[in-house]
């Protein structure tokens, strides 16, 4: 990346108290935990508290991770929250969160790029603290997947879970370390592959479509399974090959954990040996645009990370939407 280096200073993540294990769903729709964790690797998901809303996660999250740096909130140039799953259409999740955060020197927006939203809110907000402009920056992806999803549907219901994870970004003083590089890519094409049909202007609410059950998440299981293995292997092998670098250089790859074997399948095409991914969607499902933030910081709770190693997020989701992200770890 060109301008000052961008570090990234705190890691944190939040999720609800309540588990929603593979036997609740037994329960609710016609499947077994053998089918979940066999074809997902998902053993249960967290999901929110009635009355437990997105900005509350994003804000947790967002608190923990400046406690951790320990900077007050009022010390926040700017908060870009990544979700799909907004409180309300309007106003803005960020503003609803900075509120919560006490972030009050801080504006905030909301960026919705499905589960690449928080590497994209990533390499955006770098680029405010690489020009100058700002000293510390939020970056939070945030989802109440819970809200959209039909838990009469099997297809889908025991995919997704509700988190929030936050990153600090800082000036450094060392151009080694923190945000390298950054691929990102985005087309329209599989829009109907993957989306949350009706609520917007294309379909707005009606008796019709909530009857119809198009407030929820719908996907095309195996066309999106195959493309994302496709993106996320390629746009990975991408990025090491334009840095010039291998496999054995990088210390930990990061995906986003939309199912065990899609992260399987893109580690065999790289020949990355599983040590060296981080993984748990056992514990949490897929989570959107919280996956990242809270499987980096699971990492660096089990020391997984040092100052220094090379780290290569990486990811797929709705739109479509991808990219990867090389990082030097600055602390
Ligand atoms: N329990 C039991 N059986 C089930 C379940 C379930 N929960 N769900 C589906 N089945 C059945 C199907 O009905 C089908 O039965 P049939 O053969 O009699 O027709 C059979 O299992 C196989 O179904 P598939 O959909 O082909 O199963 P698949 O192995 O593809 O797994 C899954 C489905 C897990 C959804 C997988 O396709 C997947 O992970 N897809 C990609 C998800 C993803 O990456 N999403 C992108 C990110 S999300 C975002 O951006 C918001």
């Amino acid at each position: 990346m060109n301008g000052i280096p961008v570090h990234i200073t705190s890691v944190a993540a939040h999720v609800p108290d309540k588990r929603l294990t593979n036997a609740d769903l037994e329960k609710m729709v016609e499947t077994s935990d053998d089918w979940i964790f066999t074809r997902t690797g998902i053993r249960e998901r967290r999901i929110v508290a009635p009355g437990e809303h997105t900005s509350d996660l994003a804000a947790q999250a967002a608190r923990k991770a400046l406690a951790v740096r320990g900077v007050g909130p009022e010390t926040v140039d700017l908060v870009i929250v990544a979700t799909i799953t907004p409180d309300r259409l309007v106003p803005s999740t960020a503003c609803l969160a900075i509120e919560k955060i006490g972030a009050k020197n801080a504006w905030a927006w909301d960026l919705n790029a499905a589960c690449s939203g928080f590497l994209y809110a990533l390499v955006t907000g770098a680029q405010f603290v690489a020009t100058g402009r700002h000293r510390r920056v939020l970056v939070v992806g945030a989802d109440v997947m819970s809200a959209f999803t039909d838990f009469t549907d099997r297809q889908t219901c025991v995919l997704f879970g509700d988190a929030a994870g936050a990153f600090v970004l800082e000036p450094g003083g060392d151009s080694s370390l923190g945000l390298l590089d950054f691929l990102l890519g985005s087309d329209g094409k599989g829009a109907d592959l993957l989306s949350i049909p009706a609520g917007g202007s294309a379909l707005p609410a009606s008796h019709a479509t909530v009857d119809a059950r198009q407030h929820f998440i719908r996907q095309a299981g195996r066309q999106v399974f195959k493309l994302a293995v496709e993106g996320m292997s390629g746009v990975s092998r991408a990025i090491l090959d334009r840095n010039r670098l291998g496999v054995d250089d990088v210390a930990l790859f990061v995906p986003h954990q939309a199912n065990q074997r899609i992260i399987d399948a893109m580690i065999e095409r790289l020949g990355a040996p599983p040590e060296k991914v981080a993984v748990n969607i056992g514990r949490y499902g897929n989570t959107t645009a919280a996956t990242l933030p809270l499987a980096m910081a699971d990492a660096l709770e089990a020391g997984r990370v040092k100052k220094g190693d090379r780290v290569v997020f990486t990811t797929f989701g709705a739109g479509f939407t991808w990219g990867s992200a090389l990082v030097r770890w600055a602390y």
